[in-house]
């Protein structure tokens, strides 16, 4: 079977790897790619967002299954597009994709089913959100209700800071359409951990936990980002932890899916807080994590063809999904200057010195002709802010974390920065 993955960043380069061991893939296509998934699959020239183009490319190669890797083209529905002309797709179409894309309409499914989370109310005045500053008290969390690529969330320490933050998405409309309606909500404190599941109508299989890093620094400094590392699994998901996050949230939410009328397939990503009266629901996201994906993949025993393929049939129940006990460290090296402005275009060295069993990921990279008075050559160089992830699996957490660094460590492009302490904050704070 051919398989197109749509999108082109470090959880595609992921499942492009997971999926090229499946001895049913014939061939496998991505859209858009980078230079570390054109090793495994061929790239074609077409935007993950242009759904026209994917539509084309499908019917071009005859594409067997698409995946689709990140939420905007999600949001857009470019599954209802392409299964409306046939082809088989994993990811949950435009309906079900509101629970990423409007933080509103998943606060009231929380809600309406009696799923633990942040008290919150929304709002689509400015002057009324204005009146109502401080209203679950300090810090106040103000959300965008749309997607605005992670940056929609600010947590205000003063009043002074919500007017300012308020009058950016309501007044000065930073998120555009994003910021037409407001989230406000509880400050709730914990420890955080991504819980990424596969559903389908009939049932709900959670992954191996895994930890992110959001800030751009060590410590959790600075602004937050795409994600600067990740590991799996979160120190904190011990069985008695699993037991109560399912029952208390991944059961009632596809109960919730089902009752609502949500024929939800693909991913379901819970990021949860881990407070002291239990699990809560932060966020949910429509699709895999990144780097979460980076750090559960190589932990994955089983085809994960055979897993895309049950979900878009409706048949999960029917796959026995096996897990190693391995712990993975992943670490992002970014450019320089992300999650801001950053230049691009810069030689990526070292990537032929890594320990063989050690992935790295690409993200945002690319082939370039590199060329002087008397040679041209073949270079892979920076083309994002986060450039490439490094991830190591052992038999325990320590080992796979040094691995990580020794083997990030020999990687170098002008600019690199990455986080010294993926994998350490939390298991301090945890022991
Ligand atoms: P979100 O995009 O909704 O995941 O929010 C981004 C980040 O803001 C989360 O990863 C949390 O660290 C933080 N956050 C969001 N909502 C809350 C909340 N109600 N209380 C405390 N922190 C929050
Ligand atoms: N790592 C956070 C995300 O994928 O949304």
């Amino acid at each position: 079977m051919n398989v197109l993955i749509v999108g082109g960043g470090g959880r595609e380069h992921a499942l492009a790897w997971c999926l090229s061991q499946s001895p049913r893939l014939e061939k496998l296509y991505c859209a858009p790619g980078n230079a570390g998934i054109a090793k495994l699959a061929r790239c074609l020239p077409v935007e993950a967002e242009d759904i026209e183009g994917i539509a084309k490319a499908v019917m071009e190669h005859d594409i067997g299954l698409a995946v689709i890797g990140p939420e905007v083209p999600l949001a857009m529905g470019i599954v209802d597009v392409l299964e409306a002309s046939g082809t088989r797709v994993f990811g949950p179409n435009k309906k079900c994709s509101q629970l990423e894309a409007s933080k509103a309409f998943t606060k009231d499914f929380l809600a309406r089913h009696n799923i633990p989370t942040a008290k919150y109310k929304v709002f689509t005045e400015k002057e009324e959100l204005l009146k109502a500053i401080g209203l679950f008290g300090f810090p106040m969390v103000i959300k965008a209700d749309g997607l605005a690529a992670g940056k929609g969330v600010v947590i205000a320490k003063t009043a002074e800071e919500a007017k300012t933050a308020i009058e950016q998405m309501m007044g000065e409309k930073v998120f555009g359409a994003a910021g037409e309606r407001v989230v406000v909500e509880e400050f709730i404190s914990g420890v955080e951990a991504s819980v990424l599941c596969f559903v389908d109508e009939n049932i709900i299989v959670p992954m191996e936990s895994a930890q992110d890093y959001k800030r751009i620094y060590d410590d959790d400094e600075g602004p937050n980002t795409g994600g600067m590392g990740a590991y799996s699994p979160s120190l904190l998901f011990d069985e008695a932890l699993k037991k109560r996050v399912m029952k208390e949230i991944l059961a009632p939410t596809l109960e919730g899916l089902q009752i609502d009328g949500l024929d939800y397939k693909g991913v379901l990503y819970a990021g949860l807080m881990i407070t002291g009266e239990g699990p809560k629901v932060i966020e949910f996201n429509i699709r895999f994590g990144d780097p979460e994906t980076q750090a559960v993949l190589p932990r994955l025993e089983t085809d994960l063809l055979d897993v895309f393929l049950a979900v878009a049939e409706n048949n999960l129940a029917g796959v026995d999904i096996k897990w190693n006990v391995k712990r993975t460290v992943c670490v992002v090296l970014a450019s320089d200057g992300y999650p801001g402005s950053y230049d691009k275009g810069f030689v990526i060295e070292g990537l032929d010195n890594m320990d063989s069993d050690i992935w790295v990921f690409h993200a945002g990279t690319a082939l370039s002709h590199i060329c002087n008075e008397s040679l041209c050559r073949t270079a892979v160089v920076t083309a994002g802010g986060r450039v490439l992830g490094v991830a190591a699996a052992a038999d325990s957490h320590e080992e796979a974390r040094a691995k990580a660094y020794e083997n990030a460590a020999r990687i170098s492009f002008k600019g690199a920065q990455y986080r010294k302490d993926i994998g350490l904050l939390d298991y301090l704070r945890i022991k």
